[in-house]
């Protein structure tokens, strides 16, 4: 299975030169001058290099000077313009950058996520609403949103380009970023820090919507699970579903993995890896190790019946 597949089935981009936040706006703007003044940097010593094998066979400066000319030529270009052009640049991301995408501040924001990054993906919970829904982040748009992220094992990094900076996720701390979207949308994040064999597939979505959408949306989430639980329920729990993961409303507890009370409303399976329809449920419940290596969900060997009965059962999880 190729990397970004359920990614590229949801349609979105992740690109941080297309920003949809102020303060992902000033990223790019930093990004620009930087590769501006870098540009201008090498053609001019391009332009030094060439003049000096045009006059390879000559021994005056172009502007003459000498030697000492020679000298104030290697001051001042060498040394002095890099510090200058440096400590601009320096103080320009410090202190502008740095404050205008920080953390918010105590009650600058209305909503708050919780994140907690595991090997391999996103559990996700709101306020203090009992709503899971790990791997995919709703925000109402135009809407600061504080996110607070922590992590059940190692270090993950938390990154949304399109809308800000990323953040570290340390064992024993909780970080903060804030996020915003100026437009409706889905935007596509990524664990930027390197975590484990799949690194790679740690991806997030976060959807933007309209408040009202928004709340609606929330309190389907933080509902009980819909379908019954008869057979593909018996199925996962004899199977051992249930040793691992929680569908609200049932016996299914577990907190080990993904949350999948709602698991049918999501838009991808195994944190972005593959899109969420039966054929792919189908493939990853009959060999998750193919999909995704080293993977921390086991195999199955359910029989063709059971794994039948139990795709029917999660993809009514709506
Ligand atoms: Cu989590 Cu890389």
């Amino acid at each position: 299975m190729s990397s970004g597949t359920g990614l590229a089935a949801v349609g979105a981009r992740q690109n941080m030169l297309h920003p949809h936040s102020p303060a992902a706006h000033t990223i790019a703007t930093l990004w620009w001058v930087m590769f501006a003044v870098a540009c201008v940097g090498l053609a001019f010593i391009a332009f030094l290099l060439l003049l000096g094998w045009i006059r390879r066979n000559r021994e005056a400066l172009p502007f003459g000077g000498g030697e000492r000319g020679a000298t104030r030529l290697v001051v001042g270009l060498g040394i002095a313009t890099p510090i200058v052009l440096l400590s601009a640049l320096f103080v320009w991301s410090d202190v502008f950058v740095i404050r205008s995408t920080a953390a918010p501040t105590r009650g600058s924001t209305a909503p708050t996520v919780h994140v907690v990054g595991h090997q391999w993906f996103w559990e996700i919970g709101y306020g203090g609403g009992r709503a899971r829904t790990d791997n995919e982040l709703h925000i109402p748009v135009r809407t600061k949103v504080n996110v607070v992220a922590t992590t059940a094992d190692v270090i993950h990094s938390l990154w949304v380009p399109e809308l800000n900076r990323k953040i570290d996720l340390i064992p024993g701390r909780a970080s903060s970023v804030l996020l915003y979207a100026d437009r409706a949308g889905t935007y596509l994040g990524q664990c930027a820090e390197f975590c484990g064999l799949q690194h790679a597939h740690m991806e997030l979505i976060v959807v933007a919507q309209p408040r009202p959408q928004f709340e609606q949306w929330l309190h389907g989430q933080a509902s009980d699970a819909t379908a019954a639980a008869g057979s593909g329920f018996q199925v996962f729990e004899k199977d051992g579903c249930a040793n691992c993961h929680q569908i609200r409303g049932t016996d299914a507890r577990s907190q080990v993995g993904p949350d999948l009370t709602h698991i049918a409303s999501r838009q991808t399976l195994a944190a972005g890896t593959i899109p969420n329809d039966r054929s792919h449920m189908r493939a990853w419940l009959r060999d998750p190790q193919d999909i995704k290596p080293g993977a921390k969900m086991p195999q199955t060997r359910l029989s063709p019946n059971d794994l039948h009965t139990l795709v029917d059962y999660l993809a009514g999880l709506k």
